[in-house]
């Protein structure tokens, strides 16, 4: 292999000097520096000092100007990056010739000197200084991107994917057990690691950023004052750059801590992927193993050469500590970076014991979840879930316009709207357009209660009475005043008045501040409600003084087959309250009325919330808007509704047990005639065949299915055959 002999030039000083004279103009002191495989010198010069490198005779002219071309890239692309210059001769080139007395031609090349100390010693070792290692690195990568050699791809000796190649060179190794530890590492590598890497970003890399290549400067040694050493430049996966830093000949291995300080530098200027961060201890492993492995070699092939930096005992010592922490390493890395990690047995006792004994689970087994997409949710058993149930993620779990709007709303700015800002004024704007013209002012809170307990006060400012009216069954939140209006379990409260869906409106109070509807009564199990009740019950509200508030928290954003539930009901409210998918996942509530009625309100009270409106959130209400009318969703919501319950009708026919189907759109109550338990008993068995409903109503009898808006056929029939075996199995 190339290099494995170093075989380093060794030119006298004078013929040095005086090429540095005829080829550079530069006469000076010359002083002689370590190098692995070439020649260099410090060259004290009176305009100051240079680097200059006399290269190894077997080096190609093509990798010399694949080194000098990146770093004159950099110097183009961000000077900011701390590098060395290229410097030319006198006739302008960046590369210069010497020959040998024996007739050895060598290439020779004139860099600007990096001033400082290299940062080997531990003591300068600080997380500070790690973490700007990680910071500088990742400016370096970015610089280096569009910058392509046909060099790069070079057969180099510490090319890490390559480093299978060295488990011939194994038997150079004298500790026993270092060995062994040293093939099992090179084995895998060579099975599981570089075949993941294939996929992963790939461009140039200096590949080299150990502690010996970076330089501090004393007087401020946590920062980073260059980058040295471009013999190892070469294109392959991104991660090796942040694997091979994290490979530090005075640092400590099998330390989460040092790892995590680089990579959190790293990933502040280049965020991470998942799959890389999956194989980068195993590639921190393959580094320290391709270091004993050459080292031994040397040592083993070429005896009589000098060492260059090897302490193999101090090696295979390192190799041991370092194979020992493995398996928590990638774990703690995935977690500081916020990726999901390997689920834990006993999570459900933890959760139990800091959230409460009461917290609720959806499933009598919890159902432990890591991750999701579009229509799926995937569980910890890798098992991936038709989601049938959330109405949250109405744009689909995940959906990549939104992550991504979010993600860069957040990188970029997220305050508080007594700022002045673009997003929450487009965002109201587009809000406002979709519903009927005189609503058309918003105040922002942060989820569905919020909303409705903001509307409740609205309604009572204005009002002599605090009376408000709320249909028997319904659900409006779990703030002391949405609850107060809620009345799922046929509580009764003194300032509301439940009424029943059947009847029962003789017994309104006189005057009345308010009357809340969930157009949709999607927690009475959606049943059919006499045609224009709703409307007749908003009219004999104004009647008596008081406001309609449509509560569109369930009803809303086409979950229905159109915009907005009120529109179905011919209702016309004078507050809709909103929430669950206005930010796909990301809280946001809003109270949209009319201008005179928040005027009011505001004007007297000077209510805020410190997180509604916030930007991020109004890039997420954005986006979903976006994604509705591209993707066509509310049109989906009606023809793929209707789909599911023509399938539903059908199995009807054969499971006498299903009494009635109810809802449109994407909103579909299934009444069962069961009780609650057996009601319960199906959605867990539905939990078993693969998809995730619930129950609701009055009696618990009513399979809730709320899918998200992008269902499509397929899913229906994914979804009826789980039905039709597990009512089978009731
Ligand atoms: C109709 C309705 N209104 C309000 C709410 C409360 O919303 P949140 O839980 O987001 O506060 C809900 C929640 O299920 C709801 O169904």
């Amino acid at each position: 292999m190339k290099f494995f002999k170093r075989n380093s030039p060794d030119l006298p000083l004078a013929m040095i000097d005086a090429l540095l004279e005829s080829e550079y103009g530069v006469a000076g002191t010359l002083t002689s520096l370590e190098s692995e495989r070439d020649q260099n010198f410090r060259v004290d010069a009176r305009d100051g000092a240079y680097l200059f490198k006399v290269c190894n005779a077997d080096e190609d002219l093509q990798v010399v100007e694949l080194q000098i071309g990146a770093l004159r890239h950099i110097e183009r692309v961000d000077p900011s990056v701390p590098v060395p210059r290229s410097l030319p001769t006198l006739s302008g080139d960046h590369i210069a010739e010497i020959k040998t007395a024996a007739g050895i031609r060598h290439f020779v090349r004139l860099m600007s000197y990096q001033e400082g100390v290299v940062a080997d010693r531990p003591e300068y070792d600080t997380p500070v200084l790690r973490h700007n290692t990680g910071v500088t690195l990742a400016r370096l990568d970015r610089a280096l991107q569009a910058f392509f050699h046909p060099a790069a791809s070079q057969d180099h000796p510490w090319d890490l994917m390559r480093v299978p190649r060295l488990l011939d060179q194994v038997d150079h190794i004298p500790d026993r057990r270092a060995r062994r530890k040293v093939v099992s590492i090179l084995e895998r590598v060579r099975d599981h690691t570089i075949p993941s890497c294939l996929g992963l970003r790939h461009q140039l890399i200096h590949q080299d950023a150990h502690t010996s290549n970076i330089v501090i400067n004393l007087e401020q040694p946590e920062e980073i004052a260059g980058i040295i050493d471009f013999g190892d430049l070469l294109y392959g996966p991104l991660i090796v750059e942040v694997a091979v830093a994290a490979y530090l000949s005075g640092r400590p291995v099998g330390d989460p801590t040092t790892l995590i300080d680089i990579v959190l530098g790293y990933d502040s200027v280049t965020p991470l992927e998942s799959a890389e961060v999956d194989v980068l201890y195993d590639l921190v492993l393959a580094r320290l193993a391709m270091s004993i492995t050459i080292a031994a070699a040397r040592a083993g092939l070429f005896p009589d050469e000098t060492h260059y930096g090897a302490d193999l005992e101090f090696m295979s010592h390192r190799i041991e500590v370092a194979v020992e922490a493995a398996p928590a390493i990638t774990d703690e890395i995935r977690r500081v970076l916020g990726f999901s990690r390997q689920p834990r047995n006993d999570l459900a006792t933890r959760r139990a014991s800091l959230l409460g004994q009461y917290s609720p689970h959806f499933y009598k087994e919890p159902l432990h979840v890591v991750a999701a997409e579009g229509m799926e949710i995937v569980g910890a058993d890798s098992r991936r879930y038709l989601d049938f149930y959330n109405n949250v993620p109405a744009v689909g779990h995940n959906h990549p316009q939104v992550v991504n709007a979010v993600s860069r709303q957040l990188a970029t700015l997220n305050t508080n709207s007594r700022y002045l800002y673009s997003t929450v004024v487009e965002y109201a704007e587009r809000l406002t357009n979709t519903l009927g013209h005189d609503l058309d002012v918003c105040l922002f809170v942060n989820s569905g209660s919020e909303a409705n307990d903001v509307a409740s006060q609205i309604l009572k400012q204005r009002s002599e009475t605090n009376q408000l009216l709320a249909i028997e069954g319904s659900y409006h939140g779990m703030t002391e005043a949405s609850l107060a209006i809620t009345n799922e379990d046929g509580s009764t409260s003194s300032t509301v008045s439940p009424i029943s869906i059947d009847g029962g409106r003789d017994s309104l109070p006189d005057t009345l501040a308010g009357f809340f509807v969930d157009p949709a009564l999607t927690s009475n199990g959606m049943p059919a409600v006499e045609d224009g009740l709703l409307a007749s019950l908003a009219e004999m509200t104004r009647a008596r003084g008081g406001l309609v508030v449509a509560d569109e928290v369930q009803a809303g954003f086409g979950r229905t087959g159109v915009m907005w539930g009120h529109d179905r009901e011919g209702l016309v409210p004078d507050v809709v309250t909103l929430g669950k998918p206005v930010g796909n996942g990301v809280p946001l509530g809003v109270v949209v009325t009319r201008r005179e009625v928040l005027d009011g309100f505001l004007e007297e009270t000077g209510l805020f919330s410190t997180f509604g409106g916030n930007p991020v959130s109004c890039a997420a209400g954005l986006a979903v808007l976006d994604v509705m009318a591209r993707e066509g969703l509310v049109e989906n919501s009606a023809t793929v509704g209707a789909y599911l319950r023509e399938r539903l009708l059908g199995l009807s026919q054969t499971h006498d047990v299903i009494r009635d189907v109810r809802g449109t759109g994407l909103l579909v109550g299934l009444e069962l005639g069961l009780d609650s338990d057996d009601a319960r008993t199906l959605v867990e068995l539905m939990r078993q065949a693969g998809v995730l409903v619930g129950a609701a109503g009055l009696h618990g009898n009513v399979i809730k299915l709320r899918p998200p808006l992008i269902a499509r056929p397929k899913h229906v029939d994914r979804f009826i055959e789980a039905l039709s075996n597990s009512l089978y199995l009731l």
